[in-house]
């Protein structure tokens, strides 16, 4: 690919790559996909290993410093982030200038923004101990700040870290606790967002990924490239999709239309409607992260009682679709938010801060991938070319 690279500089042609299908832009060494195999391997190591045997925090540290930590590495890194978890009284100011119907997404770009000027003595690309030190403020301060995001959507207090708590059950606290209430933290809950947070804490180069490393190849610092990595995932194109399957489940349901006819309207392409949640412009096979999510949908709703009805006609969609020729010759799967949406309302979160939860697992890959770019010998500023299809020199009337 760089031999090509380099070949179309020599002859002065450019490649039209629209959505970059075709073009690498980077050298990477944190994660592995196989799309056709419906592989995803972190650093080498199987995601379903690390599903089943580590946490989010050792698999942070894992993407961050390429090898799995040491017991005692852990532990400093583990009590790193716990004691860094505060963020600076003035932010509370900040968070009263944002509207109250702000949405939590918006807030926590904007606050993550403004990490440069809260912390500007962390913001040298090159200097190594400047970007150790600005890895534990974001991998610490972004649960709280999406926390008060949420808090400030509820228009309710604002909850301060408790670092005794592990790094999930201190958000599931700072998000659902009461200063005047002691709030027990369920720990299904816990573990399940644990696992997802690990599940979604890298994708090699997606929208928002790439977009932290375009922004951060101008020497943009480290919380102002992964601000730039937020917005792209607000996008609904790319963080939104576990909201859509909410919401087509919910209709479904409301409707009382049955998932069968729910999935003739789907194959006849009535109203552009597809089947959320399903196919994956790089997975042609059941995405690894949304068997293990399956998993983890029982356990989390199994906390509320009951039947549940949203997980019952979601089954009953999958079951079909699995043995359908019209989703078998497009090689459609269930993608990694067919469940998510499912776990994170058992959970209590409103649709709106299901981004929000992408962005808090997301941190690692987008800490790792920048690092990694700036670390990397062939670095350049991203500046693609275009194809000019504009009008020739024309003149400016009278001249
Ligand atoms: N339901 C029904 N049909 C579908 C679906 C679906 N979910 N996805 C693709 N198809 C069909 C298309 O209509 C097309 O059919 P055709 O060949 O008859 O025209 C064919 O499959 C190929 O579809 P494309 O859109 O070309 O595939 P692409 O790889 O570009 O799109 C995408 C991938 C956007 C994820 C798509 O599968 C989709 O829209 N899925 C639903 C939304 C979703 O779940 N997105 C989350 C992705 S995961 C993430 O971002 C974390």
């Amino acid at each position: 690919a760089f031999e090509v690279a380099g070949m179309l500089k020599e002859t002065g042609k450019v490649a039209y790559d629209p959505g970059f299908m075709n073009t690498a832009n980077a050298k990477s060494a944190v994660t592995y996909i196989d799309g056709d195999a419906g592989i995803l391997r972190y650093r080498g190591y199987p995601i379903e290993e690390l599903a089943e045997k580590s946490s989010f925090i050792e698999t942070a540290y894992l993407l961050i410093y390429g090898e799995l930590p040491t017991a005692d590495q852990l532990e400093e890194f583990d009590q790193m982030i716990r004691r860094h978890t505060m963020v600076h009284e003035d932010f509370k100011t900040f968070f009263n200038g944002f509207p109250r119907d702000a949405h939590p997404m918006a807030v926590l770009a904007s606050s993550v923004s403004a990490m440069s000027t809260f912390y500007s003595d962390s913001l040298d690309p090159f200097d190594p101990r400047q970007v150790e030190i600005s890895t534990f403020r974001l991998l610490s301060k972004v649960p709280t700040l999406a926390a008060y995001a949420y808090k400030k959507s509820k228009g309710e207090p604002l909850i301060y870290p408790r670092n005794e708590l592990n790094y999930s059950e201190n958000f599931l606290r700072m998000c659902f606790g009461f200063p005047t209430e002691e709030y027990e933290v369920n720990p299904v809950h816990a573990k399940a967002l644990d696992l997802l947070l690990l599940l979604h804490a890298d994708h090699e180069q997606n929208c928002s990924t790439s977009t932290v490393r375009l922004v951060g190849s101008s020497n943009a610092n480290m919380f102002a490239s992964v601000s730039a990595g937020i917005n792209a995932l607000y996008g609904p194109l790319h963080g939104g999709a576990n909201e859509a399957v909410l919401k087509m489940l919910t209709q479904i349901q409301q409707e009382g239309i049955s998932p069968e006819d729910f999935m003739e309207k789907v194959k006849r392409k009535e109203d552009g409607v597809r089947l959320m949640g399903f196919g994956h412009r790089v997975y042609k096979n059941y995405d690894p992260r949304a068997r293990l999510t399956k998993k983890t949908a029982d356990e989390v709703l199994e906390t509320l009682g009951g039947n549940n009805e949203l997980l019952d006609i979601a089954m009953r969609l999958e079951e079909k679709a699995l043995n359908d020729d019209y989703f078998i010759e497009r090689k459609l799967y269930p993608n990694v938010d067919f469940y998510t949406g499912m776990i994170y309302k058992a959970m209590g979160f409103p649709e709106k801060m299901f981004t929000v939860l992408f962005a808090l697992g997301r941190m690692p890959g987008w800490i790792a991938q920048w690092t990694e770019s700036v670390q990397d010998p062939d670095r350049k500023i991203g500046r693609p070319r275009q194809v000019y299809i504009g009008e020739n020199e024309r003149h400016y009337p009278g001249a």
